[in-house]
């Protein structure tokens, strides 16, 4: 896919609201960290968080339980969800996949748990465009995120992945947040039907 001008972070704020508030049924979020997407999601939606890292489990337990319904914290990691074929209505992943070991293999399991008609809805941090900016996003990864921001790589080019993953169909649209001196941070934010 060619990089299109993207828009500022106020859009991709906006495009947050709306996509994630706009999800019913069933909600599988992979990578729910500390649950900040609580704050966008529909009181009747039945939320189920999966995170690898304990150390979030005790505040989204809580963060479950306010929101009721049944919601629920699991364990485990995206590459294998702990979950039957066709059971959630949407899958959500929000700056998640710079930070998991295998995108194929996540986004095979997002379709394998998805419902047919399901919606897979991502905000994620992508590799930037020109050399420049991308080896400084390489060098970041190497010297800092990928040990001590859970695993994140922000060099990574996760349009593509998305793309071939075998959605039905995808809507995509690109943003860019500036860092300093020009550089720019990109993101990717979108949904994609099963
Ligand atoms: C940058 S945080 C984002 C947290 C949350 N989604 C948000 O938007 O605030 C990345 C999250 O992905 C989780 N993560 C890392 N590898 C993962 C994997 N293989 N499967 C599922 N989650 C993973 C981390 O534990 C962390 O909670």
């Amino acid at each position: 896919m060619a990089l299109a001008t993207p828009a500022d972070m106020t859009a991709y704020a906006g495009r947050k609201r709306e996509l994630l508030g706009a999800l019913t049924g069933t909600v599988l979020e992979i990578g729910a960290g500390a649950g900040a997407n609580f704050v966008h999601f529909d009181r009747s939606i039945r939320w189920i968080g999966l995170e690898p890292d304990p150390r979030w489990h005790d505040q989204l337990d809580r963060a479950a339980a306010a929101h009721g319904n049944g919601s629920a914290v699991i364990g485990g990691r995206a590459e294998q969800i702990p979950l039957a074929d066709n059971t959630v209505d949407a899958v959500v992943s929000t700056i998640v996949l710079c930070s998991v070991a295998d995108q194929e293999r996540v986004l095979a399991e997002v379709r394998r748990v998805l419902r047919p008609g399901g919606t897979f809805v991502f905000f994620e941090h992508v590799a930037a465009p020109g050399t420049w900016t991308r080896r400084l996003q390489r060098v970041r990864a190497l010297c800092y995120s990928r040990r001590f921001d859970a695993g994140c790589d922000p060099s990574r080019e996760t349009w593509r992945p998305i793309e071939a993953a075998g959605f039905r169909n995808v809507d995509l649209a690109w943003y860019a947040r500036r860092i300093r001196f020009g550089v720019y941070n990109r993101y990717i934010a979108g949904q994609a039907i099963c």
